[in-house]
């Protein structure tokens, strides 16, 4: 019998940051690559890794916000079926640790506009107002609250993908999707505050139930995790690659 897994899952960047700009320059302590370089692959990964870590601070000329934490306003996951059937709504939602992660590996085709890397990050800390209701793992839960899900020994791959596009005389990359594989995880912990209108003993069980079970609730969970911050991510990248033009990203 064919199991119907309803999941949909909603996404929203908190606001630009006030100093928006059109147009405009990557801060000049970013390295550059030359996309005729035979060794690009090698470059880009070292570009990258060196960009990462100064990302905490945004790029306040292009509007760009920090990726450490990085704040999303909303995420709504919703699961029809299976062992994890919930409504989860995730408020105010800030993303620590990103900013940690080791750029393993780099593939470029940058003819056809993609890219990918291979990414871990070794503690990434998820805190948000929460909303949940419905079933995990077979027991009934309700709560509303605060809550951090954790994540240990993140290994995934990135794959930002798109076209090219002309801004007065200029080209651009325009990111129109971004491929998201957390292919291994060492450990996921949650912590909801308040489960069960606040019922301590109830709280504390559920909590632990979902510790104790983390690969099968992570094996529920996966694939709209990864749905969310591609969307996240596809976000974030479309907004940096639309305000800096190729040939300011390339030295040749
Ligand atoms: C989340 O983690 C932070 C940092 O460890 C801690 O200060 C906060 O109390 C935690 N909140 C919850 C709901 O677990």
């Amino acid at each position: 019998m064919e199991l119907s897994l309803v999941l949909v899952v909603a996404v929203s960047l908190l606001a630009v940051s006030p100093t928006e700009a059109a147009t405009g320059h990557l801060p000049k302590s970013y390295p550059l690559c030359k996309k005729s370089d035979p060794n690009l692959n090698t470059c880009l990964k070292n570009a990258v890794q060196a960009v990462v870590p100064q990302l905490v601070d945004g790029i306040p000329n292009l509007g760009v916000l920090s990726i450490d934490p990085l704040e999303v306003s909303s995420i709504d996951i919703s699961q029809g079926t299976g062992p994890v059937a919930v409504a989860l709504k995730f408020r105010n939602v800030k993303v620590y640790g990103l900013s940690k992660g080791i750029v393993r590996d780099s593939k470029a085709d940058l003819k056809n506009f993609m890219l990918e890397f291979g990414g871990f990050a070794p503690y990434v800390r998820l805190e948000a107002d929460y909303e949940m209701d419905g079933k995990i793992l077979v027991l009934p839960v309700t709560g509303k609250g605060r809550c951090n899900i954790t994540f240990d020994d993140m290994e995934t791959r990135l794959g930002p993908k798109g076209k090219s596009t002309k801004k007065n005389g200029d080209s651009y990359f325009d990111v129109t999707d971004f491929k998201l594989d957390i292919f291994s995880l060492g450990k996921l912990s949650f912590n909801f505050e308040n489960l069960f209108n606040g019922d301590k003993t109830l709280g504390e069980s559920m909590n632990k139930i979902m510790n104790e079970n983390w690969k099968d609730m992570w094996a529920e969970l996966r694939p709209s995790f990864e749905k969310t911050f591609s969307a996240v991510f596809r976000e974030y990248a479309h907004r940096l690659f639309s305000k800096v033009p190729m040939k300011d990203i390339f030295l040749d």
